[in-house]
């Protein structure tokens, strides 16, 4: 593994830190009693965080995306972890009926409805809806989704299961989720960044995980999420295990195999 990939992501942390470490502290000195709230703190950081990535993250998952998400999203689809609202743009209107995003920091809201909007899905229209739950949330989500269980035709996820908490299990978070909103022969969308296949690599995704998942988050470098995915199964015929009728996984086109950010992408349909 190459030196320069080992410490690659220091520049991140650096500008990371740059950018919100500053306007965090004020907000603490304007309200103290956050001290009493780290999970809070973290929250207002890493929405400053974002606001300086989430338009070069998104250019670099756009060609991604774009053959992942556009083709394939129809009906209702549901974005887990919606940060900024990104991936509204890759929503083909024609196809899709209504935008779910699913976003537990309130301080990303204003900007999912503004991107929202420019899409053409509004709140007054009934064609968004902005749930402030992380995804273990189940029973909330469930709540907010209506009566008819299992109304969503497309789930998503991009970069976003690496922010899943240790507990509950992310297997069980997603597979819950997946149980619960997902139609049957509906449709799971991901491209995220996770556990590099080098075992070297993922020493390194370890040894940053501590100090980046505390500047971005909660986000995990070594997230082993295609083995979550795999790990849910294929329910052959006349079976009633396995979560997944079909399940396609792939990797993105031109990295460099000492990658802190290794990506996988995959569709995922529902039995
Ligand atoms: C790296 S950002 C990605 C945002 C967006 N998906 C995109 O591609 O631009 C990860 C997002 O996941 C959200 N998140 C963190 N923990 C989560 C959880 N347990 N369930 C759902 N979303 C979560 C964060 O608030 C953040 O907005």
């Amino acid at each position: 593994m190459k030196w320069s990939a080992r410490f690659s992501l220091l520049t991140d942390l650096r500008q990371a830190f740059q950018t919100a470490l500053f306007p965090t502290f004020l907000a603490v000195v304007r309200s103290p009693l956050l001290l009493l709230h780290p999970h809070a703190i973290s929250e207002i950081f890493m929405s400053h965080v974002w606001v300086m990535m989430s338009a070069a993250v998104d250019e670099g998952g756009k060609q991604v995306k774009e053959n992942l998400i556009t083709p394939h999203a129809y009906g209702v689809v549901f974005d887990i972890g919606a940060g900024h609202g990104h991936t509204v743009k890759y929503l083909d209107p024609t196809k899709v009926t209504k935008y779910i995003a699913l976003e537990p920091n309130a301080l990303m809201h204003r900007q999912i409805r503004k991107n929202a909007a420019l899409a053409g899905f509004t709140e007054s229209a009934d064609t968004l809806l902005i749930l402030p739950y992380g995804a273990e949330a189940t029973a909330q989500i469930l709540r907010s989704l209506g009566p008819e269980p299992q109304c969503v035709d497309t789930l998503i996820s991009i970069l976003t299961i690496c922010s899943f908490p240790m507990e509950p299990e992310p297997d069980d978070v997603l597979a819950a989720l997946v149980a619960s909103v997902l139609k049957p022969g509906g449709q799971f969308l991901f491209y995220e960044h996770v556990a590099n296949p080098q075992a070297e690599v993922r020493w390194w995704q370890r040894f940053w995980t501590p100090l980046w998942s505390m500047t971005c988050g909660g986000c995990r470098l070594d997230r082993d999420t295609p083995a979550i995915v795999k790990g849910m199964g294929i329910r052959e015929e006349g079976q009633e295990s396995g979560m997944w009728r079909e399940c396609k996984m792939w990797g993105k086109e031109g990295e460099d195999v000492d990658s802190l950010f290794w990506h996988s992408v995959g569709r995922a349909v529902k039995a």
